[in-house]
């Protein structure tokens, strides 16, 4: 194994992450990031983003010596021995796609016109950010550089698991059309044992987005799906279940759900159909995609209207409710684009009296330590956050259940119940046992179930 020097730029979610993960390789890495008090606080050891393994990682390979972080691209450079420059550099700044799908490149640009005029011959610069299709192409012509490869290397990572997907990939893309400089980059994963695809840049960088797309797309055919359940009379659990055994389709990413959200489908989906449209290609499937998912958030709305007045067009005008989890998915603190609080602006504007409990969200030693000491908030974007669930339920109508949180399958829904003004939960992902809260003397309103209240 030849361990490389590698430099990443950006200490976000997937520079920090790639970083480590390539010292745990055995690369020599060095981080660098403009912001002076982030860079003090991971020399700390101190991680700002939830993501399980990912502090004990950076800690270990900081002390081992092969991760260490600079304040600056150009004193990160400067911080190589002299004739030991990095052979790689990891851009992982943000590369937003602007408007008309035109990518906005300027973070990378700057990184370029900073570093690019004294990287050593050779040096292969690799965009690991998910970027618009052209972008190496873009990148190149601003290095003018002949003597570099630029390569595309996008990440597949999940928050939640991200040391785990860098580690454990199902694949490695590597995109280039320089096929030595990709052949380079391929090799300081070659431990992993993964399977590689080396190909173009645009195949690279479109892949991306294919495959976001293509999961955001399966997760809104499951939301359509446990509707139809629910008009017919069958359950989404079983039917997803058994068409997951089709090895074609598999039983990942069937869980229905408030929506897809989170940092990267919503952003992929809309920025492949800008894609499309530039290329002149109706991208209908993909449009459908979107539009099920703006509607199966109004969709969980309106089972809370009926569930709660009994009636299709009910007032929600100063009904108490209780949401329980506002992040995107369970594990995170991340609120990007996510379903519950898009639901609960709709809520709001229904006239709904909101509070909120989320487990990312409070003090003491259950919490996950997200903000180096700092106080949990007592909001989030206008909801009130109560300290645990129970509060939160106090005198409430209803519940709404918007992510998978373990903890909230196991709370003691009797005294959730003893809680609560009326017994209604809604569960948006059908995590909580509906036997339990049937026994705790609550109604149970879940998706795509033959069982549920208000279905029938
Ligand atoms: C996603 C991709 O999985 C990852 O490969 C890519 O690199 C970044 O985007 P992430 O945003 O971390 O990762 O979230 P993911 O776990 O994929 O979930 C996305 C959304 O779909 C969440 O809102 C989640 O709650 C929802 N989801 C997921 C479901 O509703 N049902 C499922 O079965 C799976």
């Amino acid at each position: 194994m030849f361990a490389r020097r590698v430099m990443v730029v950006g200490t976000g979610y997937v520079g920090l992450t790639t970083g480590a993960c390539l010292a745990s390789l055995g690369h020599e890495v060095v981080c660098a990031d403009i912001d002076t008090a982030k860079v003090e606080r991971l020399r700390r050891g101190v991680v700002d983003i939830v993501e399980p393994g990912l502090s004990e990682l950076v800690s270990e390979q900081t002390s081992a010596g092969r991760l260490s972080f600079v304040v600056g691209n150009s004193a990160a450079l400067a911080s190589f021995e002299e004739g030991r420059s990095p052979e790689v550099v990891f851009l992982c700044v943000p590369t937003p796609m602007g408007a008309g799908g035109v990518a906005d490149l300027r973070a990378v640009e700057s990184v370029m016109e900073e570093v690019g005029a004294s990287l050593a011959p050779g040096t292969v610069v690799v965009n690991k950010s998910t970027v618009p299709v052209g972008t190496a192409e873009r990148t190149a012509e601003m290095l003018e550089r002949a003597d570099i490869g630029v390569v595309s290397n996008p990440e597949f990572l999940r928050e939640g698991s991200a040391v785990k997907d860098f580690l454990g990939p199902d694949r490695i893309v590597v995109g280039s059309d320089n096929q030595d400089a990709a052949e380079r980059v391929a090799a300081l994963y070659a431990r992993l044992g993964a399977p590689t695809v080396l190909t173009d840049a645009a195949s690279a960088e479109l892949m991306k987005y294919a495959a976001n797309c293509f999961l955001a797309m399966k997760l809104s055919y499951v939301n359509a799906m446990a509707e139809l359940c629910e008009r017919v009379g069958a359950d989404i659990a079983d039917v997803t279940e058994g068409i997951g055994y089709d090895r074609r389709i598999g039983q990942a990413f069937l869980s229905p759900g408030p929506g897809w959200g989170g940092s990267c489908l919503p952003k992929d989906t809309h920025a492949l159909l800008q894609v499309a449209d530039a290329a002149d290609f109706e991208f209908r499937l993909l449009r459908a995609t979107i539009d099920t998912n703006t509607r199966q958030r109004q969709r969980i709305v309106d089972k809370v209207r009926l569930a709660v007045t009994g009636k299709r067009t009910g007032s929600l005008s100063r009904v108490r409710l209780c949401l329980l989890g506002l992040t995107f998915k369970a594990g995170t603190d991340d609120l990007r684009d996510s379903p519950a609080l898009a639901i609960a602006a709709l809520l709001r504007q229904a006239g709904a009296e909101l509070v909120g409990f989320d487990p990312a969200f409070v003090d003491g030693p259950e919490a996950l330590k997200f903000r180096d000491g700092e106080p949990a908030p007592s909001e989030v974007e206008g909801v009130p956050l109560a300290a645990d669930a129970v509060s939160a339920a106090q005198g409430a109508e209803a519940v709404l259940v918007l992510t998978e949180w373990a903890q909230f399958r196991s709370l003691d829904w009797s005294v959730m119940a003893a809680a609560m003004k009326r017994p209604i939960v809604v569960d948006t992902r059908n995590v909580v046992d509906p036997a339990t809260l049937r026994r705790a003397g609550l109604t149970a309103v879940g998706l795509g179930r033959r069982t549920d209240f208000g279905e029938e």
